[in-house]
């Protein structure tokens, strides 16, 4: 869990990259900002495309500005997701995935539900989350592929 100052300095840093996005075909801004368990804090916004599927979600470009500057060991301990004050708004499931990817194991999500500001662990916005596979190679072994590793 974190700080109720800190749950609201990130939502009002999320509304600021809210203000950014680029949203000529939806209309809807989407903001997002997170912290890292260093403490490092990340903000961003929905980046959307002409071809439609090749939109960007707020959460995920705050995901990736944090990879990229970071590197790939960094987790999130919490990250924020806004959008017109009004609408009640829960992170995509592209979005819950690539969270469940990058979160530590106590991380978590806060976003607008139906009245206020919900705080959720990742564990419950993602059950059952997809994070190992079993690769069959061509000789025929099997390789176990684990999330991260
Ligand atoms: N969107 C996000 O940025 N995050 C979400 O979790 C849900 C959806 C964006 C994608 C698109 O630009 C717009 O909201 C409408 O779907």
């Amino acid at each position: 869990m974190i700080s109720t100052d800190l749950k609201e300095k990130l939502i009002l840093l999320a509304k600021e990259a809210q203000k950014k996005a680029y949203v000529p075909y939806s209309k809807f801004a989407v903001g997002s900002a997170l912290i890292t368990e260093d403490g490092d804090i990340f903000t961003g916004c929905n980046v959307e495309n002409i071809s439609y599927g090749l939109s960007n979600c707020g959460e995920r470009t705050a995901i990736f500005k944090m990879i990229s500057e970071k590197g790939p060991q960094t987790k999130i301990k919490a990250i924020v997701c806004t959008t017109k004050a009004d609408i009640a708004c829960s992170p995509c499931g592209a979005c819950r995935q690539v969270i469940q990817e990058f979160s530590s194991p106590d991380g978590v999500v806060i976003y607008k539900g139906e009245n206020d500001y919900v705080t959720v662990s990742v564990a419950q916005i993602l059950p059952g989350a997809f994070t190992e596979f079993i690769a069959i190679e061509d000789d025929g072994s099997e390789r176990r592929i684990q999330k991260g590793a």
